[in-house]
């Protein structure tokens, strides 16, 4: 069996390759055309392609010469001032080897850099702009600080489509020879909601049972309840089949492993897709959020449920 971690084999190594993102990997070709690249500011959820169309692009623009002009730094490691004033400055003030206009610095994870560190990068940003160009990248954008936001073209990441992540699984499981139900890539789209990094993991996790993949597989491997067990629990508290309900949770919890907090964060989801009157509706999304802060402080899990489940019994009516 192969060790290597899918979502790194896969990883497009030019923004050719990258799927989705359209306008931004437009954008990002035009820069390579003209040789022109400014300071830049990634930012979006996580596996959404940001480290990825990094790399590639500096891939396409330096060729061969891309080992020597090209540094990656993660600012989650060292977060510090002291990365500012010797790796990034002793990277950046180094003119370019080869024939490359600029070198390329990334800053992964920049959100993570300390407000004197990105005080200190503002200076360095402008001082060294004719031999090194960053590209910055982080989930949230609000915690940079505006003088860094305004060096910056900034690109904002969307969550990729379902049928963008869709036919990229597909393609993995051919070349890795495995087989996939439909069902399987919709569990797993259901659960990853557009971070392709989560799905591509997924995928590999399921693939290790040798089994074709199907949906039980995906629920049982990622220790997620499928939405029909979760939308069934809610309809049965809902009618005043409490003890179904009550029977189906333990089962969730003690058999397939499920934690609260996931389950609590499903209940959410389906509640909506459940077509329940506006007032009931209102009032279980209300409890929901006290319950999920509850079992995030500690509390129990399992009587935290039961009472929300008792709660959209007794909303209902079902019991009157
Ligand atoms: N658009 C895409 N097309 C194909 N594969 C992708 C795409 N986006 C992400 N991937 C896959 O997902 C993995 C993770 O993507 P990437 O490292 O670019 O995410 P990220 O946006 O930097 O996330 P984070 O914020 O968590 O660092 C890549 O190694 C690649 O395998
Ligand atoms: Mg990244």
């Amino acid at each position: 069996m192969d060790l290597d971690l899918w979502t790194e084999k896969y990883r497009p190594p030019t923004l050719g390759g990258i799927i989705g993102q359209e306008q931004i990997i437009k954008s990002l070709v035009m820069f390579v055309e003209n040789k022109a690249v400014p300071h830049c500011l990634f930012t979006g959820p996580p596996g959404t392609s940001k480290t990825t169309a990094a790399m590639a692009m500096a891939k396409d623009l330096f060729g061969d010469s891309y080992e020597r002009n090209f540094m990656e730094l993660n600012a989650s490691d060292e977060r510090g001032i002291d990365v500012v004033r010797n790796q990034i400055k002793n990277f950046a003030r180094i003119m370019p080897s080869g024939n490359a206009p600029f070198k390329i610095l990334v800053l992964d994870e920049a959100d993570h850099l300390t407000t004197d560190a990105q005080h200190a990068l503002r200076r360095t940003m402008e001082s060294y702009s004719q031999s090194c160009r960053m590209i910055l990248i982080c989930n949230y954008s609000s915690r940079i600080i505006p003088p860094i936001q305004s060096r910056c073209a900034i690109f904002r990441f969307s969550r990729l489509d379902d049928d963008g992540i869709a036919t990229r699984l597909k393609h993995i499981a051919d070349l890795e020879k495995i087989k996939i139900h439909q069902t399987g890539i919709d569990a797993i789209l259901y659960l990853t909601e557009g971070d392709m990094r989560a799905a591509i993991n997924l995928l590999q996790a399921a693939s290790s049972t040798g089994q074709q993949i199907t949906d039980k597989i995906v629920y049982a491997i990622s220790g997620r309840a499928s939405p029909e067990t979760v939308k069934t629990m809610i309809t049965d508290a809902r009618d005043g089949r409490y003890n179904d309900a009550l029977q189906a949770l333990r089962s969730l919890i003690y058999h397939e492993g499920v934690s609260p907090v996931d389950l609590v964060k499903q209940m959410h989801k389906e509640i909506q897709t459940l077509n329940l009157p506006n007032q009931l509706q209102m009032d279980i999304l209300e409890q929901i959020a006290e319950v999920e802060f509850r079992i995030g402080e500690g509390s129990n899990g399992e009587i935290q449920l039961t009472a929300l489940l008792a709660h959209v019994g007794l909303g209902s009516g079902s019991n009157e």
